[in-house]
């Protein structure tokens, strides 16, 4: 649905987007990754025909972004970083100004203004002043422009910023239920954002992506090798001499815990089988018990990190 070819934005002599290539499949949500300035905002207002790419190619619907960008606009909802809406105006008058600007014919503008409303969940304030309105609301509204012609695809930069918990909730629970009908891309910075929304995510630094993959894959893959975090009651040397009989154990480090022969034990395995049942039979085989196992998986945040600054070392 979204293809996009070794993109490349210059601003002077910066490379503010640097031969960037990736795709979307229909009805998939990627998530955009990345630091202050990594470039998100600048490929997505490419993606949304606001600006014209250096180098490189974006297509939205097979309609390339700079040879029609009337087709791909027909078929794009964007959220702005900063939403434009009009504070001097009301929801409803917004709203209807922004269904005729989208072509939306006159008969049926109110309806998709109705429809829209509900989905952002602001029906109520239909004639409230947008300039009277907080800020998770007017992200809303914001948002409820960018779905009121409802288009296929959805370009949100930072949709939940600004939001208090529970409209991060709301926000997040609203991209999901679009999710299949839509196919959408969103910026963020916030990690657990991506995880809990999107199926695949960009990682975006200096203009330059570092990676593409689902967040499980990406956590695995960087991760090098496997631990899995044991509480087992019994001799510890004895358990570790059974965890040492399974094949694919690189390494265990142990500690006893306050309680009478209760030790822990991080068991770092090798990368391609999971050994945790394994690992559990030797040591209940062995005549011990096992009073807690589980794998240690690292954060999405620390493989962030990782990914981010591994490259500012090399710069
Ligand atoms: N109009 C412009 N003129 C010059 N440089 C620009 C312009 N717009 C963006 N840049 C630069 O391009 C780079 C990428 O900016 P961009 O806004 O795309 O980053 P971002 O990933 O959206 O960051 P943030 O998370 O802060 O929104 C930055 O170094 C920025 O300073
Ligand atoms: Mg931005």
């Amino acid at each position: 649905m979204i293809e996009v070819d070794n993109l490349t934005k210059r601003y002077g002599d910066t490379k503010a987007v640097d031969e960037v290539s990736f795709q979307v499949a229909k009805g998939e949500i990627l998530g955009f990754l990345g630091p202050n300035g990594a470039g998100k905002t600048t490929t997505m207002r490419i993606l949304t025909c606001f600006l014209p790419a250096s180098e490189g190619t974006a297509r939205v619907a097979g309609f390339d972004v700079f040879d029609h960008p009337m087709e791909v606009k027909r078929r794009i909802g964007y959220l702005p970083e900063h939403p434009p809406v009009y504070d001097e105006m009301t929801v409803n008058s917004y709203l209807n100004f922004v269904a005729k600007i989208k072509g939306i014919s006159p008969g049926e503008r109110d309806k998709s203004v109705q429809d829209v409303k509900e989905k952002v969940r602001i029906k109520e304030y239909g004639n409230k002043l947008i300039g009277h309105m907080s800020k998770g609301f007017k992200q809303r509204v914001g948002l409820a422009q960018a779905l009121i012609h409802d288009p296929e695809v959805l370009i949100l930069d930072e949709p939940t910023v600004g939001l208090d918990p529970n409209q991060i909730k709301e926000v997040r629970d609203l991209i999901k239920s679009l999710s299949g009908s839509h196919t959408i891309i969103l910026s963020t910075h916030i990690l657990p954002e991506v995880s809990m929304t999107c199926e695949r995510v960009v990682i975006i630094s200096n203009g330059k992506i570092k990676a593409v993959d689902t967040p499980e894959n990406l956590t695995r893959q960087q991760q090098g090798t496997q631990q899995i975090y044991i509480e087992a009651k019994g001799a510890s040397l004895e358990i570790q001499n059974k965890i040492k009989t399974v094949e694919g154990v690189l390494d265990i480090e142990s500690k006893p815990l306050g309680e009478k022969e209760v030790s822990q034990f991080i068991i770092e395995t090798e990368l391609k089988k999971d050994l945790r049942s394994t690992i559990a039979r030797s040591i209940i085989e062995g005549g011990f018990e096992i009073l807690e196992l589980h794998s240690m998986k690292m954060s999405l945040e620390d493989v962030f990190t990782q990914i981010t600054t591994q490259e500012e070392v090399r710069n």
